[in-house]
């Protein structure tokens, strides 16, 4: 069977990177998450106090930036590096959160990410979820999933997710931190959140993990 390229964009937590997990494993494929990369890129201009209305600085600062994924053999899982530290668990606070939708709107901050994603993808074989993998990092793939969920479903998940790491979180900071970055991921100039023409979409409001992953790896099988 012929490697191909998957692609899974969407809102913020619908359960991209649960489904693209999933079919990595399945198919034996490289999962690759975009977001972590945003994320990763965020989490050095906080800690550097990188201007970003300041595009010089951001530039020098990209230039000091090494990102790369590592294999946890013990999760399982691949994890993000920053300059050789692993971020994989820092990246997903809400302070990372609130403030990685504006360096990911900012061109040169997606010239770099997006450079070093198609690099990944070269050999196919890949599962890459985000926002603009279908439109922009790969457009040619065989595979476009486009995906969504209820508001009030996609809130209630991640808030679970946050408050295991942080009780002091609450609902209602979920709710407008995914508002705040749906509204800033689609509206942004540069590469805004999109459905492809030509990607299928998944509504996983009333579907559990392994169902979703069964209606993929069906849609994957028909066009391989
Ligand atoms: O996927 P995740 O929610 O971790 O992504 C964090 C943020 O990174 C998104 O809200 C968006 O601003 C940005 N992002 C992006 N393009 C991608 C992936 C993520 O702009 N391909």
């Amino acid at each position: 069977m012929n490697k191909i390229v998957v692609t899974i964009d969407g809102w913020s937590s619908c359960g991209k990177s649960t489904l693209a997990k999933q079919l990595a494993k399945k198919l034996n494929y490289v999962y690759v998450d975009s977001g972590a990369m945003y994320r990763a890129i965020t989490l050095y201009f906080i800690r550097n106090s990188v201007d970003i209305t300041d595009i010089k600085e951001v530039e020098a600062a990209l230039a000091e930036i090494n990102l790369e994924f590592r294999f946890n053999e013990v999760s399982q899982s691949s994890e993000m590096y920053l300059n050789e530290e692993n971020v994989e668990y820092v990246i997903r606070d809400l302070v990372i959160a609130e403030k990685v939708s504006d360096v990911a709107a900012i061109k040169e901050v997606r010239t770099f990410a997006v450079a070093a994603q198609q690099k990944m993808g070269t050999k196919k074989g890949i599962v890459m979820d985000g926002r603009d993998i279908g439109t922009v990092v790969f457009p040619k793939a065989e595979m476009k999933i486009f995906m969504t969920a209820d508001n009030a479903v996609r809130v209630e998940r991640r808030f679970k997710e946050l408050y295991a790491k942080n009780p002091n979180i609450t609902i209602e900071e979920v709710k407008n931190n995914l508002e705040m970055r749906d509204y800033i991921d689609s509206h942004r100039e540069v590469s805004p959140l999109r459905q492809a023409k030509d990607a299928v979409v998944l509504d996983n409001t009333n579907l559990t993990p392994d169902e979703q992953l069964k209606l993929a790896l069906g849609w994957i099988k028909a066009i391989k």
